[in-house]
């Protein structure tokens, strides 16, 4: 028997398998088959600092009839969709889902501003959320805006949510970031406890024949993997952090990487949009069985044991390794 249990920000969890924030955790009764499944955490989808303010602008609107102001404020915002439930709903659904398992249930919070909107982190966290991810999603397009500008505020907000709850903070961020190393430790500084890598874009198209931009959300495969596990690898051993590892984690193989690069937990949600909750038990059983025939007995052991601080040629991490791969590709003109 070997030991897959792990830690993340200061959870006991049974395995280093999470579920990471998807459209499944609105249904209690899908928390309730991944937990069957095996599954040893779930992070619940987000809730969005957009439909906060929106309710809230609606209120305004109510409390202020005849104002003009309401129409035109609510222009700012996109169509949020169909897919976010609104504020309260989400608290419900977090506290039903709290009581309905046994495993740890983390909130997610999705926004970019300091604001009366992150009181729902302590909201969050009165419904029972044993953690909360805070997921910075921001794509810059002002070319006024400098990324001292942009990283300052990240961290203002990590530090206003950290002041609104006792509860770990885990900070879900996207690759784009010019010195990732410095902008993680300075995260930590401001109280993450956990770091999540990365988020994923899901870039627009373009659809030709109604000249509309659409949204095109296509899900992940295993070779996405390897942009946070790089970065994992990199980071382990030099930020005082738990770390995540969402994206591409589709297989056993794919977990068992995570978790040597660095990881605690290994995040999944495309496999399971995929494969469903079949996914969990084929990517458990793959690990043990592949941890018992290489002779390791814990997910403990195997903790970092490929981190660029550990591996023979810490620069295979590195630009030699962009050099390296690039004069491997030989190939003639068909
Ligand atoms: C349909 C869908 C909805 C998602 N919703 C959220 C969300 O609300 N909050 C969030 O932080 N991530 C969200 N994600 C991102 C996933 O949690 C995950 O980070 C990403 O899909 C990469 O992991 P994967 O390769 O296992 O899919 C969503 C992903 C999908 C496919």
């Amino acid at each position: 028997m070997v030991d897959l249990t792990t830690t993340y920000l200061g959870l006991q969890l049974k395995n280093p398998l999470v579920a990471s924030p998807s459209p499944l955790s609105e249904k209690v009764e899908n928390v309730r088959r991944m937990e069957e499944a095996g599954i040893a955490a779930v992070v619940m989808y987000s809730l969005f600092e957009e439909q906060i303010i929106h309710e809230s602008l609606e209120l305004d609107h109510f409390l202020n009839r005849g104002t003009e102001s309401f129409a035109e404020a609510l222009t700012y915002f996109p169509n949020i969709g169909r897919y976010s439930l609104a504020p309260d709903k989400y608290i419900e659904t977090l506290q039903k889902t709290r009581q309905a398992v046994n495993i740890p249930v983390l909130g997610s919070l999705n926004g970019v501003s300091t604001g009366g909107w992150i009181e729902y982190a302590k909201k969050i966290q009165d419904a029972g959320a044993d953690a909360l991810e805070l997921n910075l999603y921001y794509l810059p397009t002002d070319i006024n805006l400098t990324c001292n500008q942009i990283e300052d505020n990240y961290l203002k907000l990590v530090s206003d949510v950290r002041a609104a709850v006792k509860i770990p903070l885990a900070v879900k961020l996207a690759p784009f970031i010019t010195a990732l190393p410095n902008f993680g430790r300075r995260l930590v500084d401001a109280g993450a406890n956990g770091l999540v890598l990365f988020n994923r874009f899901y870039q627009p198209d373009l659809d030709l024949e109604n000249l509309e931009v659409v949204p095109h959300l296509v899900l992940s495969n295993s070779d996405e993997l390897r942009l946070p596990l790089r970065w994992i690898a990199i980071l382990y051993g030099k930020l005082k952090v738990d770390f995540a590892l969402t994206s591409g984690v589709h297989t056993a193989e794919d977990a068992l990487k995570a978790i040597m690069a660095g990881a605690n937990v290994a995040m999944t949600t495309s496999a399971l949009l995929k494969r469903g909750t079949a996914a969990i038990p084929q990517i458990l059983t793959g690990m043990e069985e592949w941890m018992v025939a290489h002779e390791y007995v814990s997910v403990t052991q195997m903790r970092g044991s490929m981190s660029q601080g550990a591996v023979a040629e810490p620069s295979a991490f590195e630009r030699a390794n962009y050099m390296k791969v690039l004069s491997s590709f030989n190939v003639d003109l068909i």
